[in-house]
């Protein structure tokens, strides 16, 4: 049996902030940041919380697949954003939609979220605990970044992708394969230092701004360009895909020039990468999915179709999924 996307939706904030909004304040200019990232504008919430974001998109893909809200049993929320510490922002996403057969959990693997936690639900739907899953990629950066710091206020934006989970009706699409991976050694470069167990919020650690991201860019940078070509061309060895069996390569995305290494060491024409970092900016959790959402509806996804996932994050986290595309007719 596979396990595969059967409905598919997003969600993003309807305030936009181009790039002059941070040249009025901060010592950067469009293009700069243009340049250097590729982003030109990014949406950022101006109240509510993750869980906020993730309900009408929830609401849109439900209704897409026309199923009733009882048959979903799993919601799984992959954010580095979550409402609160706890209960889960899987447990409000319940709440609000009104799931009421539905058990769920957060997952944390910052911009690989979605990877780990479509493996996750293909894994629950593959072996019978679960039979839909609610699989939402959600990030508010905008509550963890620090406005002041022109290194990463630039690059994050807001956004939620929702999609749902069932067993594929042909095992030869969905999700064929994935490769994930995990090391620790990159927390220096990229996490938050204070609100953890590890060093609890006091009114020193909010005055030091330790409640915000913090972030060696440069290494970052180094590391995910070795690390998500990397995991890229180890999947499609892995299931013998050359580059121009892959229809689609969906990157993370973090920054341009990431995504265009990542693209060329894999032989993938740019014309066939999704690319809309321009426009939302790296939404952690939720640009993949954003992205396939988006490119379906425009009509590009067609059935049959190869779809390589991948992505590099905090943790450091990353991985790649293959995916060959169909809805179930
Ligand atoms: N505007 C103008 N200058 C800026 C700037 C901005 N918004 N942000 C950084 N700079 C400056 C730096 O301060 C530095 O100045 P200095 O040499 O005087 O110290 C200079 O630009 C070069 O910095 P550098 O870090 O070498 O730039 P870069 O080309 O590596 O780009 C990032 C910086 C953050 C865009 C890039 O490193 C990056 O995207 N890293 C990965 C981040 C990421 O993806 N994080 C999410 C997890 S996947």
């Amino acid at each position: 049996m596979t396990a595969t996307i059967t409905s598919i939706a997003h969600y993003l904030p309807p305030d936009v902030y181009t790039n002059e909004y941070f040249e009025k304040y901060l010592d950067t200019s469009n293009e700069w940041i243009v340049t250097r990232t590729g982003i030109s504008e990014r949406r950022f919430a101006k109240s509510g919380g993750t869980s906020d974001l993730i309900v009408p998109a929830a609401e849109e893909c439900i209704a897409k697949r026309g199923i009733s809200k009882d048959e979903i049993d799993c919601v799984i929320v992959a954010t580095v954003t979550p409402d609160h510490f706890f209960p889960s922002t899987a447990a409000l996403v319940q709440h609000k939609l009104g799931l009421k057969n539905a058990w769920g959990f957060d997952l944390s693997a910052a911009c690989s979220g979605f990877i780990f936690a479509i493996s996750t639900a293909s894994g629950l739907v593959k072996s019978g605990v679960a039979k839909k899953v609610l699989l939402c990629g959600a990030d508010k950066m905008s509550s963890i970044l620090n406005f002041e710091d022109r290194n990463q206020a630039i690059l994050f934006g807001d956004g939620a992708g929702v999609c749902l989970i069932e067993a594929s009706n042909d095992d030869n699409y969905g999700m064929l394969d994935q490769v994930l991976h995990i090391d620790g050694m990159g927390t220096p470069f990229l996490h938050m230092v204070a609100g953890g167990s590890a060093k609890p919020s006091t009114i020193e650690t909010v005055q030091n701004k330790e409640h915000y991201i913090v972030q060696d860019g440069k290494n970052v940078f180094k590391y995910a360009v070795v690390g998500m070509a990397d995991v890229s061309l180890e999947i499609m060895k892995r299931n013998n895909l050359k580059s121009e069996d892959v229809n689609w390569l969906v990157p993370h995305q973090a920054n341009l020039r990431i995504i265009s290494a990542t693209a060329e060491r894999m032989g993938i024409d740019p014309a066939q990468v999704m690319i809309n970092i321009h426009k939302y900016g790296n939404t952690t959790a939720a640009t993949i999915p954003i992205c396939i959402s988006e490119w379906l509806q425009d009509g590009k996804i067609k059935k049959g179709d190869n779809l390589v996932l991948s992505s590099f994050g905090a943790g450091f986290t990353w991985g790649s999924v293959y995916l060959k595309w169909n809805m179930n007719d």
